[in-house]
């Protein structure tokens, strides 16, 4: 599996977020991220965070997902917990809130066959969670030959809590991640066990086997540090 250069994808297709007025991106410290699931095993992922600190980037390298004759039960779902996590500087209180996703990859899917992208936000303090899902259907948005697809969708929130990361400020005492954690997954399924499905498959190329996320963030600024919104 070849891996992209990471900007090499014209991904930056997400709706603009305003950020506040006075957000300094300089003060959002370096990304963190961990990783654990089947969909990204230790060194198949690639992070990085756009120099405005508004978009989280991760290409997967080995989240392929298959159905068909010859496949297991266990090829048919991959997932990945991904935790993100930032230092912030200065005197201000920052916090963010996931906004938007966009997932890019390559598939081809039989007529019958879906692929289903799902993305759960969850952050352990509030116990908010929010998602966004994306189902490609075989025949309709992608064919038995293979596509590239690019899809961004709003993440929805499930009232009453935002998932929002803790406000964290630099002159806090102690470290504090502002962590938030994003449980992908994706299926591909079918209701005819003849019919294939390969999502993150290999054009002829070989060039287009990878698969990215995109993560828009909307930072606002907290008080109550080591809370949530202020
Ligand atoms: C945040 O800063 C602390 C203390 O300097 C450091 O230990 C930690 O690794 C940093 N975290 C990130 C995500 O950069
Ligand atoms: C940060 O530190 C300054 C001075 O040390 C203090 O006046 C200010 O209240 C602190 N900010 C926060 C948000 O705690
Ligand atoms: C199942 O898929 C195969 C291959 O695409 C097709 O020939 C067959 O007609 C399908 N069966 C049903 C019941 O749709």
């Amino acid at each position: 599996m070849k891996l992209l250069p990471l900007f090499s994808l014209p991904l930056y297709t997400l709706a603009q977020v305003q950020q506040p007025a006075h957000f300094n991106p300089s003060n959002i410290g370096p990304l963190s991220v961990s990783f654990s699931g089947t969909g990204c095993p230790q060194g198949s992922v690639a992070a990085s965070i756009s120099p405005s600190r508004d978009v989280v980037t991760l290409s997967f390298d080995r989240f392929a997902v298959y159905y068909g004759p010859g496949y297991s039960t266990a090829a048919k779902q991959r997932n990945c917990g991904v935790k993100f996590s930032f230092n912030v500087t200065g005197e201000t209180g920052w916090q963010f809130v996931p906004v938007e996703t966009t997932f890019h990859g390559y598939a081809a899917l039989d007529k019958g066959v879906t692929a289903q992208m799902y993305a759960a936000f969850l952050d352990s303090y509030t116990e908010g969670v929010s998602s966004t899902k994306v189902v490609l259907e075989g025949g309709k948005d992608l064919s038995a030959a293979g596509d590239v697809f690019t899809k961004s969708v709003n993440v929805v929130p499930w009232p009453p809590t935002i998932p929002t990361s803790r406000c964290v400020s630099g002159n806090m005492s102690y470290n504090m991640g502002t962590d938030v954690t994003m449980n992908l997954r994706v299926a591909v399924m079918s209701r005819n066990s003849t019919t294939t499905g390969s999502f993150f498959g290999e054009d002829e190329s070989g060039e287009r086997n990878i698969f990215t996320v995109q993560v828009r963030l909307l930072w606002k600024e907290c008080k109550n540090l080591g809370g949530f919104w202020g």
